[in-house]
């Protein structure tokens, strides 16, 4: 059995004002107060900080931040697809610098990784979306904050130290939209990310068996005092409940344009795993696009991201940036998807997890890991810069060894490969 402790909400200080919502309630023992969650020796790797954070997390967020659609195929997908693609090292080049900085929309990025919209960070941690703006600049790098975030967004830009874009999701009511996107322009957002890929919300069996809710104190914070700032009260999953009633499932590529209209800020498309949709994404003026299946949470058999890649880029051609998240756990995962043409990655689980056991510190140590692994990488590649890798750096196993596989829905003998094009592949966008 792993170790429960009771939801973090009982005791949720007001970060912004040291204040607890609940003075009579004792410190959760991840408020900030409070001695972290976790006291066993540092996770040494994003895996080992995903078990320390399930140690610790009530079983219903547990359950809500790691699961997938249906049978989780996909979810297991994208991150089997990283095993599956084998790295070419070279040698006696001088690796005595290493750098991991990449250039997107005309800053430096310290990292080419990048934290993932999530929602609902509260239930991770009292300081939620604060502790991740905070940990995320201080590594030289950006959060995406999540539209169904737990503080709002003004608050996130005062901690992200203007490291910020806002994630969107179209509701059925465009003027509520607008008002969001209005509120990221004034807060010093640098891009709105638009999700596509929630028309309907998957079938998450895990949130429904929980019958997943948010708890009092904590709500959709860009909404206080509207319907919006809560879920529907029904019995089942209450955020399927939530997006049934408030998201827009009729949202075309209409949607692009209108957003194109009410912002000056750099659209990044977020949900392209065809190249189809990749050139129709450059045709409606997208900045930049994000390669993602929504971390195997919408539709479940969907191929895996790492598989999109390529084929996203070719079809890109270098027009405009293209990044890539789902199923990045290893400095040599970031790699990679760079090797494949993402200009830059996002990873979402792995910092829930460092801010489940240590607020902004284990968010911020969960990137000095990757951070660390890219560059031993780099180094052990004969690659020394993120703009020296490309896709002669990997080559595709024919299978994955039966006991990778792991008993579970696996790639078979026979199943498409990436398609690397020629070995002399252009360098990534
Ligand atoms: C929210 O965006 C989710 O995928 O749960």
């Amino acid at each position: 059995m792993q170790a429960r402790r009771p939801p973090p909400v009982a005791a949720t200080p007001d970060a912004e004002h040291g204040a607890r919502a609940n003075p009579d309630a004792p410190p959760a023992r991840n408020a900030p107060d409070a001695p972290d969650a976790y006291d066993a020796p540092a996770p040494r790797n994003l895996a080992e900080y995903e078990a320390a954070a399930r140690a610790v997390l009530p079983g219903q967020v547990y359950d809500y931040f790691a699961g997938g659609a249906d049978d989780e195929t996909t979810l297991r997908w994208n991150r089997e697809a990283y095993r599956r693609l084998l790295l070419r090292p070279r040698v006696l080049v001088d690796v005595s610098r290493v750098d991991t900085s990449v250039e997107l929309f005309g800053e430096r990025l310290a990292l080419p990784v990048l934290l993932a919209p999530t929602a609902f960070q509260r239930l991770a941690h009292p300081d939620g979306e604060l502790a991740s703006a905070r940990a995320a600049a201080a590594a030289g790098t950006l959060l995406v904050a999540s539209t169904l975030a737990t503080y709002p967004l003004e608050a996130i830009a005062g901690a992200a130290e203007g490291r910020l874009w806002l994630q969107l999701y179209v509701f059925r009511d465009r003027a509520l939209t607008r008002e969001l996107v209005e509120r990221a322009e004034r807060a010093g957002c640098r891009a709105i990310c638009l999700t596509v890929t929630v028309p309907v919300q998957g079938n998450r069996e895990r949130d429904a068996r929980n019958a997943f809710r948010l708890p009092d104190g904590v709500e959709m914070a860009n909404f206080a005092g509207l319907r919006q700032a809560r879920f529907p009260s029904v019995t089942a999953s209450g955020l399927d409940a939530f997006i049934a009633r408030e998201f827009d499932p009729a949202l075309t590529w209409e949607a692009v344009a209108w957003l194109r209209s009410i912002t000056t800020l750099p659209v990044v498309l977020k949900g392209v795993t065809a190249a189809e949709d990749a050139v129709l994404a450059v045709e409606h003026g997208a900045a930049a696009i994000v390669v993602s299946n929504h971390g195997g949470r919408q539709l479940d058999g969907a191929e895996p991201t790492l598989w999109a890649l390529p084929r996203v880029a070719d079809a890109v051609a270098g027009r405009v940036p293209v990044l890539v998240d789902g199923g990045i756990r290893r400095g040599t995962d970031v790699l990679k998807a760079l090797c494949l043409g993402a200009r830059a990655v996002l990873i979402g689980r792995p910092y829930l997890w460092g801010l489940a056991v240590g607020g902004r510190a284990g968010v911020e140590r969960v990137l000095a890991l990757v951070r660390a692994e890219l560059e031993r990488a780099l180094a052990l590649m004969g690659r020394p810069t993120t703009s020296s890798l490309d896709r002669t750096a990997v080559s595709v196993a024919p299978a994955l060894p039966a006991a990778e596989a792991d008993g579970r829905v696996g790639w078979s003998a026979n199943s498409n490969s990436v398609d690397l094009g020629d070995e002399s592949a252009r360098r990534p966008s």
